[in-house]
């Protein structure tokens, strides 16, 4: 449950075709920066996102296990892929493809992330889902210290299912 103290509901807000969401953070995922459209999706002011963590978008239905996953990549200097539902101020959702990319100071420093979100494939959500609902599933299902190791095990278990890593599943969908 993000800060705002949000009740989700089953209303979808569809990106468009053209939409780029666009976000900035600091190292810690603290909002620096958001497009036009990443406020709409929001539901926020523009003031209202910025300075707090990334995380007042989170859906309680993502498993804790992608953004560890993400966070992982993303703190190793990589770039990282990922199907994410996105929780509204109204408590509404919405699907996007996301990309997050780490960002470097002219000197070669980290200084932060960047992400672009697109509209994603309703083909490829329909396969996302039950995956996401297996690892949230397990995830609950033990105690909190352990939840990240049984949401990515159903993970693992998935991709090696399917011969394929973590990256080039999500490019299959
Ligand atoms: C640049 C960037 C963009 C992010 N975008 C999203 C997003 O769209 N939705 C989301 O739930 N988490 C996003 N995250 C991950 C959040 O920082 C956070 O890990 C996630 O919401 C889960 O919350 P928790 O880590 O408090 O459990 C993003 C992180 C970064 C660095």
């Amino acid at each position: 449950m993000n800060k705002f103290n949000l009740q989700p509901n089953n209303k979808e807000h569809l990106m468009r075709e053209n939409d780029f969401i666009v976000s900035k953070t600091d190292l810690r995922g603290v909002i620096t920066y958001g497009n036009p459209i990443f406020v709409e999706f929001s539901g926020y002011d523009e003031s209202e996102l910025l300075g707090v963590a990334q995380n007042v978008i989170r859906h309680p239905d993502m498993p804790r296990a992608l953004f560890s996953l993400i966070w992982s990549t993303i703190r190793a200097g990589n770039e990282c892929f990922g199907y994410v539902k996105n929780l509204s101020k109204d408590g509404s959702f919405y699907w996007v493809f996301m990309h997050i990319t780490p960002e470097f100071s002219p000197e070669g420093i980290k200084i932060g992330y960047y992400s672009v979100r697109r509209c994603p494939k309703r083909s490829a959500i329909e396969k996302i889902e039950p995956i996401y609902q297996k690892m949230l599933a397990a995830e609950k299902a033990t105690n909190i210290e352990n939840a990240i190791d049984a949401g990515t095990q159903v993970l693992t278990d998935i991709l090696n299912s399917t011969g394929r890593n973590y990256e080039d599943f999500i490019f299959s969908l």
